[in-house]
């Protein structure tokens, strides 16, 4: 753990954000929403790089979910493009940052080429020693209907044999889930890993955001008791 001041107790090893608010970021400077999104992907480069010091084991970042198609085919396109130049520019980063790189949603029915990009980056990172999870065309209510059927062809339907089949089977258990810009929603993210997940909304539009936004959103987790329904 370093040189963090957080007992082991209290740390966040798996934190979550729904990363909104680049087009009201761009609305603001009367900007195009797509140079929102491009600052978006910048934020979200400025936290893969400031990583380190926080002591997570998990960052999942909502990056598009399977509403978002309702968008313009514009604003899709864009979106897409960005994803593709993203895993291109910033894929050393994560190598050189060891992350091993985790998707989550119904990733493999995006465009055959970005299919084929995920495919060699998860390859590539497969060895990094911490996860950063990207949540792309996902939806909660279809991850945990998916993994229901999984379990009901495999045998019996419990809590368990859901969460054994769902996206995030891999990853620890979410401790905090943070979303940016002010909307007070989960918008069908992570529902089933929320059931007692912390939760921090921000002002902040997701382009402001700073790797020290997310050490005070630590810093807060760490101060927050937890009971899951008992009491000491
Ligand atoms: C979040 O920003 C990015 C995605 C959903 C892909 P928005 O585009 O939702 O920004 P607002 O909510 O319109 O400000
Ligand atoms: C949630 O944000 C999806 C992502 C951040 C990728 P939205 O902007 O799509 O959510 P709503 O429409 O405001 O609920
Ligand atoms: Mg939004």
């Amino acid at each position: 753990m370093g040189d963090s001041p957080l007992t082991s107790e209290a740390r966040a090893r798996h934190v979550a954000i729904i990363m909104d608010g680049n087009g009201r970021w761009a609305k603001k400077r009367a900007l195009p929403r797509a140079i929102g999104h491009q600052r978006g992907v910048e934020a979200v480069r400025r936290l893969v790089r400031g990583l380190e010091p926080m002591g997570l084991d998990c960052l999942t970042l909502y990056a598009f979910s399977s509403e978002n198609w309702k968008r313009s085919e514009d604003e899709v396109d864009d979106l897409m493009n960005l994803m593709r130049k993203f895993i291109k520019s910033d894929l050393p980063d994560f190598v050189a940052n060891d992350v091993k790189l985790h998707i989550i949603g119904d990733w493999r029915s995006l465009a055959p080429d970005i299919v084929e990009m995920l495919e060699d980056a998860l390859a590539q990172t497969a060895n990094g020693s911490k996860t950063i999870a990207v949540a792309l065309n996902y939806g909660g209510q279809n991850e945990i209907a998916r993994a229901a059927a999984e379990a009901a062809k495999q045998g019996e339907v419990t809590t368990a044999s859901i969460e054994a089949h769902l996206d995030t089977a891999v990853l620890p258990p979410l401790d905090l889930l943070i979303r940016t810009s002010g909307e007070v929603r989960l918008s069908n993210f992570l529902l089933w890993q929320a059931a007692y997940a912390e939760m921090l909304f921000v002002e902040t539009l997701w382009p402001d955001f700073q790797p020290e936004h997310l050490a005070d959103a630590l810093e807060d987790f760490a101060q927050r008791e937890r009971r899951y329904g008992g009491r000491k």
